[in-house]
């Protein structure tokens, strides 16, 4: 066998085979912004097979040219890699756009027609991909015409798979829902659902930390952690997505699938692979095994931005951005106490907060440790150590830090905080890849292990839902100045637990 063929050989990256994708929505800011960027990255690094085909499909009056220029477009302004014109040539070659809508049925007729062609004239082998970028009123539209018109059927030896976006639902209900409507067209192994989180490199790591070192897991659990921050601060608002947005909030928005899934990589057991499967059933124990907060008026806490600086510049509160109710109640800001009732983290709160038009962007998770039982020096020797931490930065500015006390030089002890940093500019030479780069290579590969699964879709939602339900019926979302870190609620929510939260 040749060396190179084998998946655990090192030396070359794994190929994508014969295929092409498929993007609803091209039109939208996430395929704009992120997947026609992608698609690009991953042909100049020189892991799409050489036919590999992109075929847009949106409601617009555009022919091949018109679409190769919109991609044109996002690509000189969002992809991470340099242009190069002869992998853009060569890219371009395999791009189509079918327009039409979703209920459309010349349009299905002439998107079955243009992979039919594309497997000719460009070997794609009937394995196609079908990413679903759209908002979630239409999954049902495009899931039933895939259906129909016999897209959804692959030939002997060759593929059909579908890419579902978040929302999955806005409810427990809803996501069941979906899923039904989903898994009649589609077998489970065939529907990859995305949760960008998973695809970034510093939540990947997390595993490698935990389950590669000897340092960490014997210091993991309720003996030694005193409680974990999970925070996803953005300065942006919501910008123009009034439409997605209000109703929907910061929890369901992000909590429900980023920061749950985060949640469960920081708290799982040891896998017994790398698999999915074996993923999948240790993030599903955690998900179980949470418990909410006995008052949920008392361990949880939501805000709504009102006006306020970001950047220097003055910028508009929730209510007056563009297309939001002025009697809106949709949360900007979200923090919720969740513990977990299992031996290792018994009595650790894990407090999970997002918001938007906070302080500043960045994903971090910070696991605090618990103050050495006894210290044998003098009250002053110790006023300014604090607790130890692990802070894993997420992003940006990628990398972990352990905080710990040290002596201060001198003649007298006195200890103090320091920190001992490890980031990836300074550890590796080659960039991360962005999020969408990985997991979309991974659905044409049909590697399964980065896509939550319906299970934990359920289980995320199982916890969710009690809390905005909640909410729902109670009073409004108390409110934050714009450039500032959340309600003064979401502070009193840790300082009853004799803590406060870490400022990223
Ligand atoms: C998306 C949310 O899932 O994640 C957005 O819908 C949010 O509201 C975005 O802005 C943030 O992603 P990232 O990768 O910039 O942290």
């Amino acid at each position: 066998m040749n060396p190179l063929r084998d998946p655990q050989d090192r030396r070359l990256p794994r190929i994508a085979g014969p295929c092409g994708l498929v993007i609803f929505g091209v039109t939208g800011d996430l395929s704009r912004k992120k997947l026609m960027p992608a698609v690009y990255d991953l042909a100049n690094r020189g892991l799409l097979p050489p036919g590999f085909s992109l075929v847009g499909f949106a409601r617009r009056d555009w022919a091949d040219q018109d679409f190769a220029q919109i991609v044109h477009d996002s690509v000189r302004e969002y992809a991470r890699t340099p242009f190069r014109e002869e992998v853009w040539e060569q890219l371009a070659e395999g791009f189509r756009f079918v327009p039409g809508d979703f209920s459309d049925d010349i349009a299905f007729d002439t998107l079955r027609q243009t992979i039919q062609d594309l497997d000719r004239v460009r070997g794609t082998g009937g394995n196609h991909a079908f990413y679903l970028s759209i908002p979630p009123r239409f999954f049902f539209d495009v899931i039933g015409q895939l259906k129909e018109h016999g897209l959804a059927d692959p030939t002997p030896d060759s593929w059909r798979r579908v890419v579902v976006e978040k929302p999955f639902g806005s409810n427990l209900e809803t996501a069941r829902e979906l899923n039904a409507v989903i898994s009649d067209v589609f077998p489970p192994e065939s529907v990859f659902r995305i949760d960008h989180y998973l695809g970034k490199e510093t939540v990947q790591n997390i595993l490698a930390m935990r389950f590669a070192n000897t340092l960490f897991e014997p210091i993991w659990n309720s003996n030694y952690v005193d409680h974990v921050q999970i925070t996803m601060a953005e300065d942006i608002g919501i910008g123009g997505r009034a439409g997605y947005y209000d109703g929907i909030g910061a929890a369901r928005d992000v909590i429900q699938n980023h920061l749950l899934q985060l949640m469960a990589l920081i708290a799982m057991e040891e896998p017994t692979s790398f698999e999915a499967r074996s993923l999948r059933i240790e993030k599903q124990k955690v998900l179980e095994s949470v418990v909410l907060p006995r008052r949920l008026d008392l361990g949880t806490a939501r805000g709504q931005y009102t006006e306020g600086w970001a950047g220097g510049i003055k910028v508009p509160g929730y209510t007056q951005e563009d297309d939001i109710p002025n009697d809106s109640r949709t949360e900007t800001y979200a923090a919720i106490t969740l513990d977990i009732d299992s031996r290792r983290w018994s009595g650790v709160p894990f407090y999970i907060r997002a918001g938007k038009r906070l302080g500043r962007k960045v994903t971090e998770v910070a696991v605090v440790f618990k103050r050495a039982p006894h210290l044998p020096f003098t009250e002053t020797a110790t006023e300014e150590l604090g607790q130890n931490a692990l802070v894993i930065r997420i992003q940006p500015d990628e990398g972990t830090t352990i905080r710990f006390g040290s002596k201060v030089p001198g003649t007298a002890m006195e200890i103090r905080d320091v920190s001992m940093d490890f980031a990836y500019g300074g550890s590796f030479t080659e960039s991360s890849p962005e999020a969408y780069e990985r997991l979309i290579l991974d659905v044409l590969l049909g590697e399964p292990p980065l896509f939550p699964q319906h299970e934990e879709v359920e289980l995320s939602w199982k916890i969710l839902d009690p809390i905005v339900e909640y909410w729902a019926k109670h009073a409004n979302p108390d409110t934050y100045a714009s450039g500032t870190w959340g309600p003064p609620s979401a502070d009193k929510m840790l300082a009853r637990d004799g803590r406060v939260w870490r400022r990223p």
